[in-house]
């Protein structure tokens, strides 16, 4: 599919020609005739490069362009000037444009230079972001993933989204779905673990009337609710093997039949599903049915767990602490070093939403304007001290650490060499040794 383009310009010449000309050369063309609907526009959608021109009927495009870059620091804005104004080509270089071209336009050389941008900004194009689409990271791990979900937001691909518990799979699913021309039409959830048997189809396909008893009208399934848009099957791990083999068939046939019904339904959603399991674990177990999932995992999307990226901790937090700090109307304003250390070295096995779940405790217990380890969880803060016996920070080796562990017991023995090597359990004469290579008694 080709790159999408927003060009704005007041006059309709020019919007018609260059429209016309990309177009030709297979970029997907959006116009803009005025600052307005530009703002509007690069609201609601993602563009792969914006071209204005400088002088607008409302406004200028440097004001677009200052919009712009509060939002987006990376894609590629393109300024088109007046003919000579060199003024404004410097003035727009210098408040964050990525060209500029004067007028007449040479459609040639801006294709060039088109290319040029995009390509260049495909190559480094998420290196510097701590925000996409709603969701935030910035590590190099959450970085691929932004590049992958902007990829397959532009296909119609069924897509598979692996992750741990509270790793962020539906936010993911969200992602793509806003991302994707489908974005005006309905993203609808079914939760595959919370259905019992002989309520999946009625819950996918839905009913007609006199279906069965108690079936008083017809009643749409998630399928046709999704209609044009995107069907979310969370936690698809959990099927049992008769809606797996009901869910098969509705996906290679492209079309089912409500219950009760005897017309088909042509199937017009995309399909996006959702795991927290090993599903390819189930399928070599027997647990998961081999064709469906080669069916539903024709893109593969993982989201990491928390614990391997610990960089996005700060960010997500402070996300957080603004997010909830708002909803309960307090005006906390940062954590403090002590806690944002318990908050890294704390495990996070419910990753990001046990995170949102500890600041938004966080922020209801804090009576000032930063949050300390004392407004933390129990659980997290307490998870610090087990750790820190003997403090365990900045780089340390197994050396190191034997060495703090003998200091600590002899100091709480005051240095009652039999009664430290007791509670150490070794002997005492172990204990000297250790204690003369470690410089801690005279040889
Ligand atoms: N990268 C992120 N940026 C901002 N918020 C996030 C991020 N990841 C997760 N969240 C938030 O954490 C919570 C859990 O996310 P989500 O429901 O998408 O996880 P999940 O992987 O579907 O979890 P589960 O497997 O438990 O269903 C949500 O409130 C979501 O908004
Ligand atoms: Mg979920």
């Amino acid at each position: 599919m080709g790159y999408r383009v927003l060009l704005i310009d007041d006059e309709k010449s020019i919007l018609k020609v260059i429209k016309k000309f990309l177009e030709d050369q297979n970029f997907q063309v959006t116009t803009a005739e005025n600052k307005k609907e530009a703002l509007k526009q690069i609201t609601a959608k993602r563009f792969d490069i914006i071209l204005s021109d400088y002088r607008l009927p409302d406004g200028t495009g440097m004001e677009i362009l200052q919009y712009f870059r509060e939002r987006d620091k990376e894609t590629p804005f393109v300024m088109i000037t007046a003919y000579g104004s060199i003024d404004g080509a410097v003035e727009a270089m210098r408040k964050g444009a990525s060209h500029y071209v004067s007028k007449p336009i040479d459609a040639e050389n801006l294709l060039k230079i088109i290319h040029f941008l995009i390509e260049k900004n495909e190559k480094n194009g998420f290196e510097n972001m701590e925000e996409f689409a709603g969701i935030i990271g910035k590590s190099p791990l959450m970085r691929e993933l932004f590049k992958e979900i902007d990829i397959v937001s532009k296909s119609e691909s069924t897509v598979l989204i692996e992750g741990e518990s509270g790793t962020g799979k539906e936010l993911v699913a969200k992602a793509i779905h806003k991302l994707s021309s489908r974005k005006d039409k309905p993203f609808v959830a079914l939760n595959c673990s919370a259905i019992p048997v002989e309520l999946f189809e009625n819950e996918l396909f839905g009913h007609e009337k006199g279906a069965y008893t108690g079936a008083t009208g017809n009643a749409k399934g998630k399928i046709e609710l999704a209609a044009d848009g995107t069907l979310f099957l969370d936690e698809v791990g959990e099927l049992d093997t008769i809606s797996q083999a009901k869910l098969l068939r509705v996906l290679q046939e492209k079309e089912f039949y409500r219950l009760g019904g005897t017309n088909t339904v042509p199937v017009r959603c995309r399909v996006i599903a959702a795991t927290n399991r090993d599903l390819e674990k189930m399928v070599s177990e027997g647990k998961f049915r081999e064709d469906l999932f080669y069916r539903i995992n024709v893109v593969h999307l993982k989201v990491p767990p928390l614990r391997e990226r610990k960089e996005d901790i700060p960010l997500l937090a402070k996300h957080f602490l603004k997010k909830y700090s708002q909803i309960n109307r307090k005006n906390i304003v940062d954590i403090d070093k002590d806690a944002m250390e318990v908050l890294m070295n704390y495990e996070w096995k419910g990753n990001v939403r046990e995170l949102e779940n500890a600041i938004e405790r966080a922020v209801v217990m804090c009576q000032y304007d930063v949050i300390t380890t004392e407004h933390l969880p129990p659980r997290i803060t307490k998870n610090k001290a087990n750790s820190s016996t003997p403090e365990i920070s900045g780089e340390l080796n197994l050396f190191e650490l034997e060495k703090r562990v003998i200091l600590k017991v002899l100091e709480e023995t005051n240095w009652n060499q039999t009664k430290a090597a007791q509670k150490l359990g070794i002997s005492r004469k172990q204990l000297r040794t250790k204690m003369k290579n470690f410089g801690l008694l005279q040889a």
